[in-house]
């Protein structure tokens, strides 16, 4: 039996990693999915599936409201658009006196006003229809500071975790459930598609006890079991899913910015 059969999903950031998985989850358990990314390629991996591409920010409250506007219901949003492209404090550039202001707004926007904007258009038709589960992509680095991470996107991630624990209260009563998953370090494009230097590879994978990074897939199936019925009690959570990354404590103040006292 089909999980998710004659459901409707929507997963946003479905173009790329962690989403192109989650949107292939969905449609292999039999949900009719909607696609949104603001890159074209989205409308191949639709094809892929045979789901509905729409290409769209989600930064773009009209376009969001477009998309969902469109729908007559949706069962599961996995609201899972996200950047980061800037430098760390530990690279040129990321230091907090060095951070270009447009840097900071751009990870925000993407990340934070974003996700603000697909939780509005979900949560209007979810409380209508008093059924739902919405699903978002955290981080661990929104329940730790990490400085091998941009400010930027530390920052929006601690904001995001803050905001799926105020809407589960707000949605509760409606049926509706609102949680997060929080991945460690996952081999995706969200560093950019050009091969990660040897070095910060190797010391990533050094400070997970697992020893290794995580595919998309090892991170879809938490996500999947959170829009699907056997997860009924579980609302306003945010579930760890790292490699055991966040059970250990992970940076020497050696290797932090500046001189040794
Ligand atoms: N990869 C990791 O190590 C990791 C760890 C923790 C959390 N995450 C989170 O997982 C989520 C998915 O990222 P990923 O790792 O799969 O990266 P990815 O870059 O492979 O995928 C992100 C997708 O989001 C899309 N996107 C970017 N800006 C958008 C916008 N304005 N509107 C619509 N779509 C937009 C991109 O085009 C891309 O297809 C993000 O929220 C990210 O912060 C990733």
């Amino acid at each position: 039996m089909e999980r998710f059969a004659g459901q409707v999903a929507v997963v946003t950031g479905a173009g790329s990693g962690i989403g192109r998985e989650l949107a292939r989850g969905c449609a292999a358990e039999g949900a009719q999915v909607h696609l949104v990314d603001v890159n074209e390629s989205v409308r191949e991996v639709a094809d892929e599936l045979g789901g509905v591409a729409h290409v769209c920010d989600v930064s773009d409250p009209g376009a969001v409201r477009a998309v969902f506007g469109g729908l007559e219901s949706v069962d599961a949003a996995f609201l899972n658009a996200g950047v980061n492209g800037v430098p760390s404090m530990l690279q040129d550039g990321g230091a907090l006196d060095e951070l270009p202001f447009e840097a900071w707004r751009r990870v925000l926007t993407v990340n934070l006003d974003g996700l603000f904007c697909c939780l509005q258009e979900s949560a209007r038709i979810m409380k209508r229809q008093q059924r739902g589960s919405i699903v978002v992509t955290a981080s661990t680095a929104g329940l730790r500071p990490e400085p091998r991470v941009s400010y930027p996107y530390v920052a929006s991630k601690h904001a995001v975790v803050g905001l799926v624990k105020q809407a589960s209260l707000e949605l509760a009563g409606y049926g509706v459930r609102v949680n997060a998953i929080a991945p460690g370090p996952v081999v995706t494009n969200i560093g950019g598609t050009a091969p990660r230097p040897e070095a910060a590879v190797a010391a990533w994978e050094n400070s997970i006890p697992a020893r290794r990074w995580g595919q998309p897939s090892e991170v879809t199936d938490l996500a999947l079991l959170l829009a699907d019925a056997r997860s009924a009690w579980m609302t306003g959570g945010v579930h760890l899913v790292d490699g055991g990354a966040s059970a250990l404590t992970q940076v020497l103040s050696s290797e932090l910015p500046g001189a040794r006292r």
